[in-house]
């Protein structure tokens, strides 16, 4: 499929062809170019190129403005400062490029697929079985899902793992307790209602998991029986296995009810939760150990690093198999990883994790070089994103210290959106059954794009009154600019949006056109990095464009000639096709009425 090359594109090109073509040894150098405010592109490149020749800047580029081809795209080059290039675009070509794109029945906006997709296994959204989810389980959820939409966007192959916490010692004492008291997990609500019995289920568990402690605290035949259970666990036993497979299911029904919540897709068959790795264990172990990668130690199973010391100067190992002979988090990795390189076939290995676990991840994949799992052609990556605080800059907590409910905060972002959307939803003609749909998409917009917006790795402040503030970097911003544009749309009547290359555009319909031109790159070097922060400034800043162009430019004038209204229709829905589509690859709702 051939798809549309942007215009910095094939400006890059003409300057490549012209600067080899002055300097031979420069072929294949990157002219460096940047969008600019005092012209349309910017190249920088040939100051370096011309100190490592040792020519004379200004001369050079002087010359490469000689040998730039003008074939329509650029109308004109020239030198600026110590040997800068200053390059504005033709109107025409700005049009022509964008009426293609348009025109492109893929819908890809001019962004190509990959030429040679791999597979990535994407390890994201992973809570703990009969836990409360926290606010990092949403990060990982929310950066997780955008990852995934941008990637299979460009084409790769993506295998979604959810790596849930469903196996350890604790279920031993959670097992004893819901067989001595068997009714514990029994449902009210029915299981239509996935909001009621997801609640209920976390309710349940809660409950359960606080009484079979201060049963375990206080009662020391109990405690004996819980530990027998946790053998019993680890050995199989049939009877065992099926209480324990309880909790996980009770687990689900909460877990998809939050994920339903945040309008996310998560699939049972990607569940594969630490469990799911059981049978590997041993022989991860034996292969580290026969290898000589593990080494035993006080009778644990040990990596050493060279760089990782603790406190006390002394060697921090990575704990592969504990003296008692159990295996734990490491043990479990390291199997996953096996199973993600040889079974599934993964070229990268990407962990959407609190930054908070970086060491062990840093230990992990070592470990995984060492023993040849992991090597130039299979990568492992650590996407780490920083802590969600409150308003007060301290980690995201109620005041009585506990984790945050999820649903609850979820349902007041909903609940405040849909405040908002009410005030406006009389003058723009919404019903209540829309006021609700488009208080669901505002309210968790709002949560998503504050989470995306900033680059993962750092810490962000929850405030859910920014969030859903219609001025500013938010969500809703981006998703009026769209429901306005849709407005306009529906007013043109007659008028159809139509690109016409021989009119003279005015300065911010350029600035729009050739913003909407960066899309394909800014989505590829997002998807290659990682980062969805990037998309959403890309994002905002072409709402402000719009902004802007609203301002200068009359779209559904009387005074305009009908070109004029059809060029400017034609900018206008190319603006809300990429909204819509960079919208979605943040897992975002762009809702047509707002
Ligand atoms: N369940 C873990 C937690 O709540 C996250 C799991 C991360 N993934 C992994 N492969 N270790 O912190």
């Amino acid at each position: 499929m051939a798809s549309v090359t942007s215009l910095s594109d094939s400006v890059q090109q003409h300057l490549a062809s012209a600067l080899s073509a002055t300097l031979p040894e420069a072929a294949g150098a990157d002219p460096l170019l940047r969008r600019s405010d005092r012209a349309d592109f910017q190249a920088n490149g040939i100051l370096a190129l011309a100190k490592k020749a040792k020519a004379n800047p200004r001369e050079l580029a002087a010359q490469v403005v000689g040998r730039v081809a003008t074939d329509g795209v650029i109308k004109d080059v020239e030198v600026s400062g110590p040997g800068f290039l200053n390059i504005t675009i033709a109107d025409r070509a700005i049009v022509e490029n964008l009426a293609a794109r348009y025109a492109d029945e893929t819908g890809r906006l001019g962004v190509p697929a990959a030429a040679n997709p791999g597979t990535t296994v994407i390890d994201y959204a992973q809570p703990n079985v009969a836990k409360e989810m926290h606010v990092g389980h949403l990060r990982s959820a929310v950066i997780g899902d955008s990852v995934v939409q941008l990637l299979e966007f460009t084409g790769e192959t993506v295998v979604r793992r959810h790596h849930i916490g469903d196996w350890g010692t604790q279920f031993g004492m959670l097992i004893q307790y819901l067989d001595e008291h068997p009714h514990e997990l029994d449902h009210k609500a029915s299981a239509e209602d996935t909001a009621a019995s997801g609640e209920e289920a976390m309710s349940n568990l809660d409950r359960l998991y606080k009484a079979a402690r201060v049963l375990f605290d206080s009662d020391e035949e109990f405690k004996t029986r819980a530990r027998r259970r946790v053998v019993d666990l680890q050995a199989g036993d049939p009877h065992t296995l099926a209480t324990w497979q309880k909790f996980v299911d009770e687990s689900k029904i909460y877990f998809f009810s939050v994920f339903e919540k945040l309008d996310m897709e998560v699939r049972d068959s990607d569940i594969v939760g630490e469990s799911g790795y059981n049978d590997m264990l041993a022989e991860t172990c034996r292969l580290l150990e026969e290898s000589g990668v593990a080494v035993r130690s006080e009778g644990a199973l040990c990596v050493f690093f060279d760089d990782i010391k603790g406190p006390d100067g002394n060697p921090v190992p990575l704990i592969v198999q504990k003296s008692d002979g159990g295996y734990g988090y490491a043990a479990t990795d390291l199997s996953a990883i096996r199973d993600r390189v040889f079974n599934l076939k993964a070229n990268t290995l990407l962990y959407v994790v609190d930054a908070r676990q970086a060491l062990h991840f840093r230990m992990v994949f070592e470990t995984a070089r060492r023993a040849g799992w992991l090597d130039e052609d299979v990568t492992a990556v650590q996407l780490a994103f920083g802590t969600v605080l409150g308003k007060d800059g301290k980690p995201f907590k109620t005041r009585a210290g506990e984790t945050v409910k999820l649903q609850d905060l979820l349902d007041e972002a909903v609940e405040r959106a849909t405040a908002v959307v009410r005030d406006k939803a009389e003058k723009v003609g919404l019903t209540e059954q829309e006021i609700t749909e488009n208080g669901r998409y505002v309210g968790i917009g709002a949560v998503k794009y504050a989470d995306l917006s900033t680059s993962a790795v750092r810490d962000y402040k929850f405030d859910l009154d920014q969030m859903v503030s219609l001025n500013g970097d938010t969500s809703v911003y981006l998703q009026y600019a769209y429901a306005r544009i849709q407005s306009i749309l529906r007013k043109a009547g007659e008028a159809r949006p139509a690109a016409h290359p021989e009119l003279e555009l005015a300065p911010a319909e350029r600035a729009l056109g050739l913003h909407l031109d960066q899309f394909a790159e800014t989505v590829l070097e997002v998807a290659a990095s990682y980062e969805p922060h990037k998309l959403a400034a890309y994002l905002y800043q072409l709402a402000s464009h719009l902004t802007t162009f609203y301002d200068q430019c009359q779209v559904l004038s009387a005074d305009n000639p009908a070109e004029v209204v059809e060029n400017r229709l034609f900018l206008v829905d190319l603006t809300a096709r990429t909204l819509h589509q960079g919208m979605a690859l943040l897992g975002i709702r762009t809702p047509e009425k707002l």
